[in-house]
């Protein structure tokens, strides 16, 4: 069909892009795709950028405004999968222009069904030279590590949390360890996959200072660890405010939480002495009144300044056996009261109590965000959490208790052998531990 065409009949072309960062690049592209005919651009959604990469600066109608006024650009409609195939089978387009460089990486498999969904109508995959020395990740990668301010990073876990089926939060305790959430890739699926921010723990955050989890690391020293956190990354944080203090101590949490760019503060409903729920019913613990704790939520909500930041209200009920209705009662009390999500915990061996709380839940008609922090109930999957209406997971210690074990090992064998030889191999080489932190170079 292409290059022998009716002069009567339209010829479409059809262009795929994200358009975060737009740059003379994509001007090209549009250029040579307008020498074919009219061009209609697929504008990847957040929800399908989201599935590949960060979530976009910009929204997509904003993104769409800029495209829309591209010289050139006659029409652009959603392309919501990084897959073209169901809109090329919409529109049958005659032709698809895409820049050469998706011929290697994760678009491979992308372009390959492309070119097989046009063979269904003759149509041709046109591949200009990729534009050198330009590259969005590149922009972006740039623009990220100039930093964040504390505005843009508090925002950006509810626009997570528009975009994302499943956010994953890792446990960070000081800045190096966060620097693991903020850096560390991995392919799952064959599609690039990371942390989508961090969360600071009373229990790490204690432990590493080697103090006991029962809030005696006072406010101050908490903000001291979350500033570290904040100062080398770029992520959204969450941080454990434990049962949030006195309502008139937590206001303030709320604000100084929310001038530094903290996402969300959690607070349990346990009252007292405040112990590590791990421990369940092992030592006394108590949990708040519902309307005491309703109280409290709503205080730290009335003393926000920003719509962003949230206030997740954590549920103890089957930490303390106190059944699934009355976490369920609690549940409807702390959304009525404010909460902007609910985090049911549990130290069950097997995710069973967590399914039947969720199985609920989702016939609530107010509904928040659902988050979970399976540390017990470690074997469950991630898609199973999803699919059962989960939003948030929170692998809460990891870091910590995966360094603690190298670190005894290494001391040990130092002690054992009379010098640091055979230590060796529990530790980083020294050069590689000094690439941990690029600035080590400049
Ligand atoms: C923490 O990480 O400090 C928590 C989660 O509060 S848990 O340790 O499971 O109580
Ligand atoms: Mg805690």
């Amino acid at each position: 069909m292409a290059g022998q065409h009716n002069p009567q009949v339209k010829i479409i072309v059809y262009v795929g892009m994200s358009a975060d960062v737009i740059h003379h690049g994509h001007i090209h592209i549009i250029m040579e795709a307008r020498k074919l005919g009219s061009v209609v651009v697929g504008l990847l959604t957040d929800e399908a950028i989201a599935t590949y990469k960060r979530v976009p600066f910009l929204r997509f109608e904003e993104r769409k405004q800029v495209i829309e006024n591209i010289a050139g650009v006659e029409r652009v409609i959603p392309q919501k999968t990084l897959d073209y195939v169901a809109n090329l089978r919409r529109i049958k387009p005659h032709y698809v222009v895409h820049g050469d460089d998706w011929r290697t990486g994760v678009q491979r498999e992308t372009r390959q069904r492309v070119i097989q969904a046009l063979k269904g109508w003759g149509g041709k995959l046109v591949e200009p030279a990729y534009t050198p020395s330009v590259s969005s990740t590149d922009i972006i990668r740039y623009l990220v590590e100039a930093g964040i301010t504390p505005a843009q990073r508090l925002q950006l876990l509810r626009r997570q949390l528009e975009v994302k089926p499943l956010l994953r939060i890792l446990e960070a305790h000081n800045g190096l360890s966060a620097l693991i959430a903020e850096k560390v890739k991995a392919q799952k699926n064959g599609r690039p996959v990371e942390f989508d921010g961090m969360w600071e723990s009373s229990l790490t955050d204690a432990t590493s200072k080697g103090k006991p989890d029962i809030a005696v690391v006072d406010v101050s020293s908490r903000v001291h660890t979350i500033e570290q956190i904040l100062e080398v990354t770029t992520k959204p944080i969450l941080v454990d405010a434990d049962n949030g203090g006195l309502s008139e101590h937590f206001v303030h949490t709320v604000r100084t939480a929310e001038r530094l760019g903290v996402s969300a503060l959690v607070m349990e409903d346990k009252k007292g002495a405040k112990r590590n729920s791990l421990f369940g019913t092992e030592v006394k613990q108590q949990q708040e009144n519902v309307a005491e704790f309703a109280r409290k939520i709503t205080a730290g909500k009335r003393v926000q300044i920003t719509e962003d930041f949230m206030i997740i209200a954590r549920i103890e009920s089957l930490i303390l056996q106190k059944g699934q209705a009355d976490a369920l009662r609690r549940a409807k009390a702390y959304i009525d009261a404010g909460a902007d999500g609910i985090l049911i915990h549990s130290k069950e061996k097997t995710p069973k109590e967590i399914f039947a709380f969720a199985r609920e839940y989702k016939k609530f008609k107010n509904r928040v965000p659902l988050v979970v922090v399976p540390s017990t109930y470690s074997q469950v999957k991630e898609e199973a959490l999803q699919r059962a209406g989960v939003r948030i997971v929170i692998y809460a210690n990891h870091m910590l208790r995966a360094a603690y074990p190298a670190m005894r090992k290494a001391a040990e064998t130092i002690l054992k052998s009379g010098r640091a030889h055979e230590a060796e191999k529990y530790c980083l080489p020294i050069s590689e531990a000094l690439e941990l932190i690029p600035e080590n170079h400049s």
